[in-house]
């Protein structure tokens, strides 16, 4: 590692050979273990004030997602205490569950806004991601969700003509000012929240003003979102519990990554999305934790043995998902998701003889994971 890169990878006598006379600032034992690259969670939701413990147990008792939403709670009980939450406050709830992220192997991580719903608290949200990064042990990549749920006392339609009148141009406008660094753009696409046209127009808007897009998409109703995000040339979709066969073809077509959160069917007992179909139509198939206050997982490896026993993906698949293909899904698979010279020195090693034990051993990974490092440096070490 140099410079916070790889600057080699191989065997100690190809390496010196390599590069003649190196010498080591430091070396990190790892005999008999496992190196596998940095974990991409390429999907969460972790600025909020307010959980929802008390839904937990509704949901439990058999109250679906809809139901919950629909009777006032869901997002709409986290945006108004995330509205009332200080900047500071937000922070501070924050960054512990960051730093519980990266003890879990995640280094790069994708981060949404979107329990704001209006200018103010979206920026806030924003913002409290901007003043977290260089606290973080990881690197984060931020999503515009302004079009998350319909807030209190708007119809859809006005919601949608307040994302593109106000909350759009605020947004970019902090880009271009330099003071917030906003990748993607997300709507939550579903019945009785952002219809197929309403999210089509956010979403081009969004394109047009330089972001990603990467959304919600056929969660629980199979609205065809994904045909309409691929109609788009949406880089990333998320969820697709419900995405149609031409859905899939569209995407494989576009070359949307489909980011899959196995921790949000395992929780609301959802039907599996198409794991196999979707790799087997070329789709590139990524992992989130999905990180919310409906989903309370910070842990990759929890997702990726979910991913494996509930969507019937192989080991390898899964970490492909949660390392390339979620690097991928945020567009950064040029410096993350793998252990290649170039890259930026995120590893997860493991201690055990087979990197396999970080998925075998569910809900093990704070005992299996011996070290976290970040861009070369070893954020995390077990005690
Ligand atoms: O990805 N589906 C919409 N958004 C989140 C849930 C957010 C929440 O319930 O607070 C999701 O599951
Ligand atoms: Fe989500």
């Amino acid at each position: 590692i140099r410079d916070g890169l790889i600057a080699a990878v191989g065997f100690d006598k190809e390496v010196e050979e390599q590069f003649p006379g190196v010498s080591w600032a430091a070396v990190v034992e790892a005999h008999g273990r496992s190196v596998v690259p940095g974990l991409v969670d390429a999907h969460t939701h972790p600025v909020w004030a307010g959980d929802r413990v008390h839904e937990f147990a509704m949901k439990l008792a058999g109250a679906t997602y809809m139901e919950v939403h629909a009777a006032g709670g869901g997002i709409n009980f986290t945006v108004e205490h995330t509205r009332a939450a200080s900047e500071e406050k937000l922070l501070q709830l924050l960054l512990p569950r960051l730093h519980r992220m990266s003890r879990a192997g995640t280094t790069l991580v994708e981060c949404k806004s979107g329990y704001g719903l209006d200018v103010d608290t979206e920026l806030k949200m924003l913002r409290v991601l901007e003043k977290a990064r260089p606290h973080a042990h990881l690197t984060i990549s931020s999503t515009f969700c302004g079009a998350h749920s319909v807030p209190r006392g708007l119809t859809a339609e006005e919601a949608t003509r307040r994302v593109l009148e106000q909350q759009l141009p605020a947004v970019k406008s902090a880009k271009d000012a330099g003071e917030l660094h906003v990748d993607s753009i997300d709507v939550f696409c579903e019945q009785g929240v952002f219809n197929v046209d309403q999210s089509r127009r956010i979403l081009e808007a969004g394109q047009r003003e330089g972001f990603f897009i990467n959304f919600h998409a056929d969660e629980l109703h199979p609205l065809k979102g994904a045909e309409m995000g691929a109609s788009l040339g949406a880089e990333t979709m998320s969820h697709l519990e419900e995405v149609s066969e031409e859905g899939i073809a569209a995407m494989a077509k576009a070359g949307t990554v489909g980011v899959l959160l196995p921790t949000t069917a395992h929780i609301l007992r959802l039907p599996s999305p198409p794991a196999r179909a979707m790799i087997n139509a070329g789709v590139p198939v990524a992992l989130g934790t999905d990180f919310n206050p409906n989903a309370f997982c910070l842990s990759m490896p929890l997702a990726m043995h979910l991913a494996c026993v509930i969507f019937k993906m192989s080991l390898n698949e899964a970490l492909t998902a949660a390392t390339l293909h979620a690097a991928h899904a945020l567009r950064k698979a040029h410096a993350h998701g793998s252990i290649e010279p170039g890259k930026v020195a995120d590893f997860v090693i493991v201690d055990a003889p087979r990197w396999e034990h970080l998925v075998y051993q569910l809900g093990g990974a704070d005992h299996v994971i011996s070290h976290v490092i970040k861009a070369g440096t070893v954020v995390h070490t077990r005690p």
